[in-house]
């Protein structure tokens, strides 16, 4: 054995035996700190005091594009070109600000892109060459959702710009994404990196629907290593603040040309360890706790490597040409919330609910699942407590047919596999037991009421080993990536219906396995949603996002 696959090997146990420890069981909690330390609460954002700082427009929703229109590859808005008003745009459609809550003498700010608990782990970063109106020359920069604005970190020359971009469209815009573990940890423990890896996924869902808002593509540089994406981020400088961990980037490419290509220029990339980097980071807290989250993150930092090893995705499901309703993209962007609590009463019809998870699948070109380079990994164990003409009960999604003889096998506590009534030939839907679901619901979720009193719940169910052994230790926080995207997805669905949503990070892992008869650990449920009817705390004011 080489030492690099002793190295993969021994990085690989320790994402498993991870994920193993962080399983919320009935009998106890993953380890967390248990009461909240509030003098200790990490400050929700961050700054690079001492960078220019560039502020974006307050670009508001307008009628069009339609919510719809952006999910069908015939209606898809013409590409605008990148300049002040659309970079405004992106970033006020995916990262920004969406409204500040307030009780009492408490206020807090809400976000576009949900976050475990509000407490936005996730960092956002443009790299772009001269773009109109924006700036003159090639630039890294922060985006600080407070100000929406850009932290200039570092500009640099046309030519670096030009070799960086050389693979990719003219005007291509790069968005990275970083991760702060303390902010999690700090409420949640051991558990919080997979919350942050679930906030990246939002994140990434985020931008990719803002993006295809302005007729943009985007795709996932897979191919670049960890090491690669904090030099291009400047996450990789030393200081005495909470570090960034480097997640990922992504190609925002204007127009519809086929994109294969997921890496950057090595030599290109290595210039940037010498740029002029500009700007300290804030401090967050005055103390930390070690919750494991550095050990975690080094056994997944990803090698540099093509992704041409990935598995083709054989047989995507059928398009299903959906009507288009009268609502509007970025309105529905912008008032995207989490239900606090459902109604238990709101129903949605069966049609709706297929609707709903049609959206879910990884047809081909399907925002934003085509930003990803891999094929689905992950299916949804949907508990249906109130969808009109459907009974009651378990019932399973398959977003990768090819996975179907596998799930077959596998979830041994499936009375039947019916297709439900009225269900098109296009959603590989099926009816696994007929009951009523909902206490099973609730205390799967940590007890949550919100489960059981939507009109539906649902488990994602990820294939784990298999690509764990496969790809590597890398691939663990990119199952979570796929769960954030569908996360962030069936956020704005449910807006688009009238209804709302609510991610859920807190369940008890193998109860859920049990509930499926799922022995062995081919798959693993690693997120949580609910969906129905919300119920207003009328406690709160709800102010504007920016004065
Ligand atoms: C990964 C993730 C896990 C979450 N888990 C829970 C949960 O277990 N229970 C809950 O009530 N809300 C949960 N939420 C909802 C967040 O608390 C909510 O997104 C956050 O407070 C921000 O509010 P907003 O979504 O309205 O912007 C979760 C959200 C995410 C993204």
């Amino acid at each position: 054995m080489s030492r690099d696959s002793t190295a993969a090997s021994f990085s690989l146990q320790r994402v498993f035996d991870y994920h193993q420890s962080t399983k919320h069981r009935f009998e106890a909690y993953a380890r967390g700190p248990g009461r909240l330390d509030w003098a200790n609460q990490p400050d929700p954002l961050r700054r690079y005091a001492g960078a220019r700082r560039i502020v974006l427009q307050h670009v508001e929703p307008t009628e069009q594009p339609r919510y719809d229109a952006v999910f069908d590859p015939g209606c898809r808005p013409a590409a605008a070109p990148p300049n002040l008003q659309t970079i405004s745009q992106l970033f006020y459609d995916s990262l920004a600000l969406s409204a500040w809550k307030q009780l009492g003498d408490t206020r807090w700010a809400l976000r576009v892109n949900a976050s475990s608990g509000n407490l936005h782990p996730t960092e956002g970063y443009l790299i772009c060459g001269p773009i109109d109106g924006l700036c003159d020359r090639p630039m890294v920069c922060h985006y600080a959702p407070a100000q929406h604005a850009l932290e200039v970190r570092a500009g640099f020359h046309a030519a670096l710009w030009d070799a960086l971009s050389a693979r990719y469209p003219e005007h291509t815009v790069f968005v990275g994404f970083s991760s702060i573990h303390w902010r999690e940890a700090w409420k949640y423990g051991q558990r919080a990196y997979r919350y942050c890896m679930h906030d990246a996924g939002h994140a990434i869902g985020a931008i990719s629907i803002a993006a295809a808002g302005l007729g943009w593509q985007t795709r996932l540089l897979d191919a670049l290593s960890t090491d690669e994406l904090a030099l291009l981020m400047g996450t990789f400088r030393a200081h005495d603040a909470e570090r960034e961990e480097a997640d990922v980037l992504m190609a925002c490419v204007p127009g519809r040309q086929a994109l294969d290509e997921t890496g950057l220029p090595e030599e290109a990339v290595r210039s940037f360890a010498s740029l002029a980097w500009q700007g300290s980071p804030n401090r967050l807290s005055p103390s930390h706790i070690d919750w494991g989250m550095e050990d975690i993150a080094a056994a997944v930092r990803k090698p540099r490597r093509t992704t041409e090893h990935y598995e083709a995705f054989e047989h995507p499901p059928l398009p299903w040409p959906l009507d288009q309703r009268p609502v509007s993209l970025r309105r529905i962007i912008r008032q995207r919330r989490s239900a606090v609590a459902m109604d238990g009463q709101t129903g949605i019809t069966r049609e709706s609910f297929y609707r709903m998870l049609y959206r879910t699948l990884p047809v081909a070109g399907a925002i934003p699942f085509s930003s990803l380079p891999w094929k689905p990994h992950i299916h949804l164990a949907l508990l249906v407590h109130r969808v009109e003409g459907l009974p009651s009960g378990l019932y399973l999604l398959v977003r990768d047919p090819a996975h179907t003889d596998a799930l077959r096998r596998a979830l041994t506590g499936a009375d039947a596999w019916r297709k439900p009534p009225g269900c098109p030939n296009q959603l590989p839907l099926y009816c696994l037991i007929e009951a009523d679901a909902r206490a099973a619901a609730r205390q799967i979720a940590c007890h949550q009421d919100i489960a059981s009193d939507g009109c539906f719940s649902l488990a994602m169910l990820a294939e784990y080993t298999q690509p764990l052994h496969r790809y590597g230790p890398w691939f663990y926080p990119r199952l979570y990536w796929e769960a954030g995207m569908i996360g962030q997805l069936l956020y704005l669905e449910a807006e688009a219906a009238g209804i709302r949503s609510t991610g859920i990070g807190c369940f008890f892992d193998d109860p859920m396995h049990d509930l499926l008869g799922l022995e062995g650990r081919a798959f693993q449920d690693i997120y949580h949603f609910t969906v129905g009817g919300p119920v207003e705390d009328t406690r709160l004011t709800t102010l504007p996002a920016y004065a």
